[in-house]
Formats: C-alpha cells, sequence, structure tokens
C-alpha cells in the first residue's frame, strides 16, 4: 500500500492556488504518495471550489486520494501533514467597510487570521506538521500562527523560495549559465523589499559565485534592486501579484523539505531565530536550511557574512521587529 500524506491548503480558490493544487497531486512533488487535499476557503467564496474539484477529478492524477473542500479550518486540519497557508487578504481591498491601505492595518487583519489557524494547527495537526506560509505578510503571519499554536515539534516556515528564484534566474542571466549550475542561494531577512540575496556565499558548479561575478557595480544598482523589486514589477505589469512563480516556489520549498539536501547545498525559507548570526531571536527571518537523510530541517550554521551582508540583513530584521511591535497583541 502506498503512503499517504495529508495537505491543507487555504485561499484555495485564489490565484496562487490554481497553480499550486494540481501540482500536489501530480506524482512529482510528493513522489509516488497519495495525497489527501483539504481545500479550504472563506465562507463567501468556499462554493467556488466545487468547481476545481471537478476540474481535479477530471484531471485524472494518479496520486490523488480524498479531496474535500470547507470553510472550516479546524475540520480541514486534523491530522494533516503539511499546511500551505496562502489565504489573506491583500491590500487594497475593502474589509469590514474600510480600505486597507496601510501596512500595519493588513498585519492586524491578517494575523488575526493566523492566530485562529494557528492555535487549530497546534491542537490537531500532525507533531510534526510542516507549514508554510505563503499569504502576506508572510514572516509576522507565520510569527504569529506559531506562536498561536504553542506546539514545538511542528515546524513553521513563511516562504522566501520565490525570492531565491528570482535571484538565481538573474544571475543564471549574468553569468550566462544554466540555474541548476547554482547552489546555496540564501535569501536572509524578511519576505519584503529589504530581503537581502546573498550574493557572497553562493556557489557555481563548486566555484565562488562572487569570484565569478566580480561586478560590485552590478550588485549594487541591478542584482539587489531587480531581486528586492521583483514583486512590484511583476504587480506593475500584470495588474495582480506573482501567481505562478509564487505555486512553484512553494512546490519547491516542499520539496526542499520532503529529500534530503545534498552535502554542500542548502535552501531558504524563513524560520523563526535561535539566535545563529547574530540575527535578532523571536522572529521569522529568512535563512540558509537542510533537510538531513531522517527527514529533519535544520538551520544551516556555518556560512561566512562580510559586513556588509551584516549590514543588509540588519535593516531587514530591523523591519521585522518594527512588525513584531505591531502586532504585539497578538503574540500574548
Ligand atoms: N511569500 C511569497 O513569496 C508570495 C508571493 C506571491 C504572493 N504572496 C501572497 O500570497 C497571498 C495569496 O495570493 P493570491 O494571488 O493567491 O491571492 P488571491 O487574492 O487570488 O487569493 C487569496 C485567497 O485567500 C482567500 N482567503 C482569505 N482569507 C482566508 C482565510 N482566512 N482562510 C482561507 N482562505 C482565505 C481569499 O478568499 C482568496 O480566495 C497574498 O497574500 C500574496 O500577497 C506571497
Amino acid at each position: 500500500m502506498k503512503d499517504r500524506v495529508k495537505v491543507v491548503v487555504t485561499g484555495a480558490a485564489g490565484q496562487i492556488s490554481y497553480s499550486l493544487i494540481p501540482r500536489l497531486v501530480d506524482g512529482h512533488t510528493f513522489e509516488d504518495k497519495i495525497v489527501d487535499l483539504e481545500l479550504v476557503e472563506i465562507p463567501q467564496v468556499v462554493n467556488k471550489l466545487e468547481g476545481l474539484v471537478m476540474e481535479l477529478e477530471d484531471s485524472n492524477f494518479p496520486n490523488m486520494g480524498n479531496v474535500n473542500y470547507t470553510a472550516n479550518f479546524e475540520e480541514a486540519a486534523k491530522d494533516a501533514d503539511w499546511f500551505l497557508l496562502v489565504g489573506s487578504i491583500p491590500r487594497g481591498i475593502v474589509f469590514n467597510g474600510k480600505k486597507i491601505e496601510e501596512r500595519a492595518d493588513l498585519l492586524q487583519i491578517n494575523g488575526g487570521i493566523f492566530v485562529g489557524q494557528g492555535q487549530a494547527i497546534g491542537k490537531f495537526g500532525k507533531p510534526d506538521a510542516k507549514i508554510l506560509v505563503v499569504g502576506n505578510p508572510a514572516n509576522t503571519n507565520a510569527l504569529i500562527g506559531r506562536h498561536a499554536a504553542n506546539n514545538e515539534s511542528q515546524l513553521w516556515m513563511a516562504m522566501t523560495m520565490l525570492d531565491s528564484s528570482r535571484a538565481r534566474s538573474v544571475l543564471s542571466k549574468k553569468l550566462n549559465i544554466g540555474i541548476g549550475e547554482i547552489s546555496k542561494m540564501i535569501i536572509w531577512g524578511n519576505h519584503s523589499p529589504t530581503m537581502y540575496p546573498d550574493f557572497e556565499n553562493i556557489m557555481v558548479n563548486g566555484l565562488s559565485g562572487k569570484d565569478l561575478i566580480n561586478d560590485m557595480s552590478w550588485v549594487e544598482n541591478e542584482f539587489l534592486p531587480v531581486v528586492q523589486q521583483r514583486g512590484k514589477a511583476v504587480i506593475d505589469s500584470r495588474g495582480a501579484s506573482s501567481a505562478t512563480s509564487a505555486a512553484k516556489a512553494a512546490l519547491d520549498t516542499v520539496m526542499a523539505c520532503e529529500r534530503p539536501t545534498q552535502s554542500g547545498d542548502c535552501f531558504s525559507a524563513a524560520v523563526i531565530s535561535d539566535g545563529s548570526y547574530g540575527l535578532p531571536e523571536g522572529i521569522i527571518c529568512g535563512m540558509p536550511l537542510m533537510t538531513t537523510p531522517d527527514g529533519k530541517v535544520e538551520i544551516v550554521r556555518d556560512i561566512i557574512l562580510s559586513d556588509l551582508a551584516k549590514e543588509k540583513i540588519k535593516i531587514s530584521t530591523d523591519e521585522l521587529i518594527d512588525e513584531r511591535a505591531a502586532v504585539e497583541d497578538l503574540l500574548t
């Protein structure tokens, strides 16, 4: 009998999920495991998911198990292995009669969602459940959810894989190499324009990427701004935020956690800081991670940070500290 994995996806009727959900059951992300899906939406749109379920059935995915859709997160959370928390309220939307423009308002509203979901995950999710927060502001949402879950054996992550994919794409063009030739692409800090893509520690076919780039003017004037502002550039062009690339990044994060990391490599996600690298403790911060052969996700601790890197990372961790202060009432 094949192994099974139960995956909860929130925001299941949204843009990212439309790209993400089919690929959870295509036999690639979870290899040959049978994937049971719990698709969660807010009550106002949950019925739309009936159409998505029809499409999933009609696609004949070989690894699709039971599929359920619901607006009841607690029910969905029971014994789940993975939680992909995509659902959140975007900036600019009218919520309870008020247009949400300020980051502080966004933090409060979405933070409120993550208190309830966090409590349910802590209580009903598997003890070794992995949680990937995609909905923005992802790092602080994950902090709130993790606090509410109060379950140390579960792993809370916020997604920075999309930032690392963007950085790889820009670097591969600069160095005229394939994406797969780049390893150790680390994103430090917040999933926001302050995040720091670490060009100094990347490796290209065993060689130092920094030496191969050897062009600080390009790093400062092109690489960093392009990667940091890529989300905005996509929104400006599409009139909607990144969806298919965000879905791919979520799948890449799941796969990075499900398979052992190759020796000498690492992957990017934000997890709770324990003070490693002198980062402030108690924020969800982008860091280098690895999955051990027995399936544990750990912080990689032997990266060397230059003074320049420390200076840039501090800008992002300061922002995370400010965000934490803005939701202090949700962390008591
Ligand atoms: N971390 C990243 O790299 C990254 C990248 C791109 C987008 N995002 C973020 O991902 C989120 C989703 O993006 P999208 O384009 O799919 O948005 P979308 O608006 O198309 O979909 C979001 C969905 O979430 C649902 N939702 C809201 N609150 C919910 C709740 N409490 N429970 C369940 N569902 C809920 C909404 O009804 C909606 O269908 C946004 O916050 C976006 O900013 C993050």
